[in-house]
């Protein structure tokens, strides 16, 4: 098992302003960087500053490649809760990056076109040379995109059920309509192909599964502790997010 590397932040807006850092250096060197992307209240503050940087800074993502994780399915595109919605409104428009460049898997596609749709999903990941950089979030219980706990370390891009608090956390996205029960994700596997894992965690709540995914035990019961399967994952914390950890870096 490999040790991750950690790094605390005192806000998580210097966390997320460390990782923005470093992504206008991949695609300074290389402007068609490719990124595995994540949703969810954690990466904002990293978005907000991708807008900052291509706004005041002049930071030209437009060739950047982007592949997110994970779906709810079934939702339209359009929805206000989908996660386009959300990378077409926190990114991708106000950053100026190209929509044809980036990709998320569709929540429209019939059952019986869910495994066909993700083949091409991975496929269209592989032609692109590989994520480069795999940037996660993490749920309260361990997940890692919506590979909910059991998910195992060689799980492939799938159809799954939502676990109860992923759907209570969501409650306030879908505004009184029902949450869907089921959502479509990279796996665990192609999560793990990716050259390298950026892992950002954010406040209190966060504290223990941030413990429990780096100093727990190595298990599917808490997904995002498969990432020790990985030799290069970074870990951005902030103070309150990393204090149950003994190894505080
Ligand atoms: P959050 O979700 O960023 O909204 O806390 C994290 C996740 O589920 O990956």
């Amino acid at each position: 098992m490999n040790a991750p590397h950690l790094h605390t932040y005192s806000t998580p807006q210097a966390g997320s302003a460390a990782v923005a850092a470093e992504l206008r250096a991949m695609v300074a060197r290389q402007p068609q960087a490719v990124v595995g992307l994540p949703t969810g209240g954690t990466p904002q503050a990293l978005y907000a500053e991708m807008v900052r940087l291509a706004r005041e800074e002049a930071v030209d993502w437009t060739s950047l490649v982007g592949f997110n994780l994970d779906e709810y399915w079934p939702i339209d595109a359009a929805h206000p809760a989908s996660f386009r919605t959300f990378m077409r409104q926190q990114l991708v428009e106000p950053a100026g990056c190209d929509a044809a460049r980036f990709h998320i898997p569709s929540g429209e596609v019939q059952r019986s076109e869910i495994e066909a749709h993700l083949g091409e999903y991975q496929q269209a990941i592989r032609q692109a040379g590989g994520l480069q950089l795999q940037l996660l979030g993490i749920g309260l219980n361990g997940h890692i995109g919506f590979n909910e706990p059991g998910s195992a370390a060689d799980s492939e891009a799938r159809l799954v059920e939502l676990a109860a608090v992923t759907r209570e956390r969501a409650r306030d996205q879908f505004g009184g309509s029902p949450v869907p029960t089921h959502g479509i994700t990279l796996g665990i596997a192609d999560i793990l192909r990716a050259q390298r894992i950026i892992v950002m965690a954010f406040g209190a709540e966060k504290s223990s599964v941030v413990h429990s995914a780096i100093e727990g035990e190595v298990s599917d019961a808490c997904p995002a502790s498969l990432l020790r399967h990985h030799a290069n994952v970074t870990w951005v914390l902030d103070t309150p997010a990393a204090s149950e950890l003994s190894l505080m870096s």
